[in-house]
């Protein structure tokens, strides 16, 4: 983070007047690191912000684990530290009836349904491999899900380091990878339902979407990465069919290998702060009668 983006994510939250000290647990895997010693339900001193966004920055994400405790306005509160929280848009979320009695900041992930109401979206399915929203132009900046209820088992949820994924690319794909820029799919979600208002169509060519560079500059790290968003749909603008699906798969299978990812698995109580810009997730099938709720905020670019 940049000392002005740092003074505008600060600026409209409580500061504490003392740093806190806390410790980075890498998670020995390519990206991940546990936070351990931050009271999150206090306000943090701008140092604390700036040490915790270097940790961001070097492990993409943080598990903050044991938080049972945070309120919905204490999670929405942190979130802020990392920058302008994103709102739900209102009444336009049908999976997400129950969340009319939260905040705007809030968005539920969950297969609860209650007296006929799916309390968040998702559902019990496999989530494929994507990065939130890219399929806009300006997608976000990170998101911090917070688990409230887990399965015993299943719902994992995956990261993978596209930084990691960029560097190690041989040079022909690295070199077609800076070149080339890609349409992201916007009419199906992450759990490959189709999206109110979207026609299903199976030519990547018809894709509607944002597009963006297949790598991509962070400036807050001046470092490439990978920017993959999601596969169904996708299609490198400028090349024939045959060739935008043969250079997508190459970069896909490239960048999900085991090497540059780390599976979190869900404790009641951790919270997750993944930077959106630079990492894929994708997350597990659980059993359907088992209850999984979580809570998520999401940060503008
Ligand atoms: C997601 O794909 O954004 C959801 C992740 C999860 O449910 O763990």
């Amino acid at each position: 983070m940049t000392a002005s983006s740092l003074a505008t994510a600060v600026a409209s939250v409580p500061i504490a007047a003392e740093p806190q000290a806390f410790e980075v647990k890498p998670t020995g895997a390519a990206l991940g690191a546990d936070i351990v010693g931050l009271d999150l339900r206090q306000p943090l001193h701008p140092a604390t912000v700036h040490a915790l966004q270097q940790a961001w920055n070097r492990h993409l994400v943080l598990r903050f684990r044991g938080q049972q405790q945070l309120t919905v306005q204490d999670h929405i509160r942190f979130s802020a530290y990392f920058g302008q929280l994103d709102q739900r848009p209102i009444g336009a979320q049908p999976l997400h009836g129950s969340t009319e009695a939260l905040p705007r900041e809030i968005v539920v992930i969950s297969n609860v349904v209650q007296d006929g109401k799916a309390l968040g979206g998702l559902g019990d399915g496999e989530s494929v491999w994507h990065a939130d929203m890219t399929y806009q132009p300006v997608p976000p900046k990170a998101a911090l899900l917070l688990a409230r209820e887990i399965p015993a088992e299943g719902g994992n949820t995956y990261f993978a380091n596209m930084y990691a994924a960029f560097d190690a690319l041989p040079p022909d794909l690295k070199a077609q990878a800076v070149q080339h820029a890609c349409v992201h799919d916007a009419s199906r979600n992450s759990a490959g339902q189709l999206r109110l208002g979207f026609k299903d169509s199976t030519d990547p060519r018809e894709t509607v979407g944002a597009v963006h560079p297949l790598a991509r500059l962070n400036p807050d790290t001046g470092k490439y990465s990978l920017y993959l968003g999601r596969r169904r749909g996708a299609y490198v603008r400028g090349l024939a069919l045959s060739e935008s699906e043969a250079l997508l798969n190459a970069l896909w299978a490239h960048a999900t290998q085991p090497q540059f990812a780390w599976a979190q698995q869900w404790q009641v109580g951790d919270l997750v702060a993944w930077d959106n810009r630079v990492t894929l997730h994708r997350r597990d099938a659980f059993d359907p009668s088992a209850r999984r709720y979580m809570q998520r905020t999401q940060v503008s670019e």
